[in-house]
């Protein structure tokens, strides 16, 4: 038996669903030495913004009880030199490569990079990161359900490219922000982006974080993640890819029986850089075991007894 692990991420089609999350995976090409990457089933890029970003002050990564706490501040080279420098290998590799956007200021700032990916045939789909934690405006465009309707309806307006937006987990009812997302055209919803959080060493009295906060992902927040993938399945009915915590094929699996239809790797990768790789086996062998003929039945089967 072959299962088919094929899935449709809107008019995108993944020859199978474990793709790496923004910011964890780099522009992938460091990752080149532990794992063939044209076997991944999409690449999300490090969230890129309108001009270069050197991020925040150093420490920027602290571990925590089951987690790890961040705070990059989107360092990244920028829209120009992202295009020059990084998209032509991602280019190469022969998988959908999915670039995350955000603005560092200007929400218009989304518009024109999104314009110009739009005309990059290369550039699979976009993804809408307006829930990035570690910026220091003092809210974000996700914890506001007006406020991503219209972000996400003017960008709409101006690509056909597979539109994913990806939500924050800092709010009181998610699901109301993904219904905001889809009805203004979002073709996909990828949840959950890190909680926030902090720690502090006692001896120095000071925060374990240059920047004092950050967000919380690993192992830690996966309970939180399948939670909130339950809840907007529950609502939506477009694809959604789950995330947070996921460290080997157990843990991708809870998500698709809450009603992901695929998943992505973020801290797992730092732990072994190829996990991915490992967990598209697992889920071949799953599959195999319990006669699952293609992946696109596990997504929202949980059993709930009333
Ligand atoms: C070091 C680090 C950097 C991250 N950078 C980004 C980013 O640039 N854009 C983004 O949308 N999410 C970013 N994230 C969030 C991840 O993509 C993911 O949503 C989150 O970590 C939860 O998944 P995980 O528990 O598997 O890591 C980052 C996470 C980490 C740990």
């Amino acid at each position: 038996m072959k299962p088919n692990l094929s899935v449709s991420l809107g008019r995108l089609k993944l020859k199978n669903p474990v793709l790496v999350a923004s910011g964890t995976f780099g522009y992938a090409e460091e990752f080149r030495y532990f794992m063939n990457l044209k076997e991944l089933g999409a690449i999300i890029t490090k969230t890129i913004t309108l001009e270069a970003r050197q991020g925040n002050p150093p420490p920027r990564t602290c571990e925590t009880a089951a987690g790890l706490l961040n705070s990059i501040g989107l360092e990244n080279p920028g829209l120009e030199a992202f295009l020059k420098e990084k998209l032509p290998y991602l280019s190469k590799i022969g998988v959908p490569i999915i670039v995350s956007i955000a603005s560092e200021y200007d929400p218009k700032e989304f518009i024109v990079i999104a314009k110009r990916l739009d005309k990059i045939k290369t550039v699979c789909a976009i993804e809408l990161n307006i829930s990035c934690p570690n910026l220091k405006s003092k809210k974000l465009i996700s914890q506001d359900a007006g406020a991503t309707y219209d972000l996400v309806k003017d960008v709409r307006r101006l690509t056909r490219k597979v539109l994913i937006t990806k939500l924050s987990p800092n709010v009181s009812d998610i699901t109301e922000i993904a219904i905001a997302a889809k009805e203004a055209g979002s073709d996909v919803i990828a949840l959950i982006n890190t909680l926030s959080g902090m720690s502090i060493d006692i001896e120095t009295k000071k925060p374990r974080l240059g920047c004092i906060y950050g967000g919380l992902s690993g192992p830690a927040i996966r309970p939180v993640a399948i939670k909130m993938v339950w809840d907007v399945y529950q609502k939506i009915k477009i694809p959604i890819i789950g995330m947070g915590g996921i460290i080997d094929t157990q843990s991708a699996i809870e998500f698709f029986l809450a009603g992901a239809t695929a998943i992505a790797l973020g801290t797992a990768n730092f732990i072994n850089p190829g996990i991915a790789i490992e967990i598209i086996k697992g889920l071949r062998q799953y599959c195999i075991k319990n006669k699952i003929n293609s992946i696109k039945e596990l997504t929202g089967s949980l059993k709930c007894q009333n």
